[in-house]
């Protein structure tokens, strides 16, 4: 379900940039949850798609083709579909070179600080300025 919702949305404006122009972008996706496992499958259809995770036994999952979460369409997709994703551990090998990083590690409320902990998403940032600053000048 969630997967036919970013089909069109993210997923069908990159695919018609890879259509229109012929781009294939190195893209990092950070978090495979279920959001960031349906982006980076669909992304990975025309782009060379790094999926960072910190859940070694996800990276292992993904990268035998086995969803770790379950969802059809995500099965179907590792069962039927040639797709360019590498899941990984490695900040580096994700963002180096990376056009485009698509975060979506959690964002929990805290229910006693009464705000939403966004200390995932600015960590990854935090990486990605170190590792990648320049964009992909240097890809
Ligand atoms: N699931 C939804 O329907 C939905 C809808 C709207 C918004 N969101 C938001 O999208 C984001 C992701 O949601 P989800 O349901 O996929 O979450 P999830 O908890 O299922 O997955 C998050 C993944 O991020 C990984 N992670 C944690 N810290 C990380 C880090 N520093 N670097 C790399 N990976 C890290 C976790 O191991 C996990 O695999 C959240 O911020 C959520 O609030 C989700």
């Amino acid at each position: 379900m969630l997967l036919n919702v970013h089909q069109r949305l993210l997923g069908e404006f990159f695919t018609k940039k890879n259509e229109s122009e012929g781009v294939h972008m190195k893209i990092a996706v950070a978090g495979t949850g279920y959001v960031g496992l349906s982006n980076a499958v669909l992304l990975a259809q025309n782009h060379q798609v790094f999926a960072l995770d910190v859940i070694a036994e996800k990276v292992e999952l993904i990268n035998q083709r086995v969803s770790p979460i379950g969802d059809a369409e995500i099965e179907r997709f590792f069962a039927e579909k040639e797709l360019d994703l590498t899941a990984t551990l490695s900040p580096e090998e994700a963002y180096r070179g990376a056009e485009f990083v698509v975060i979506s590690t959690p964002t929990n409320y805290d229910e006693e600080k009464h705000f939403f902990d966004t200390s995932s998403v600015e960590a990854v940032i935090e990486d990605v300025l170190e590792i990648n600053p320049g964009g992909d000048d240097d890809y």
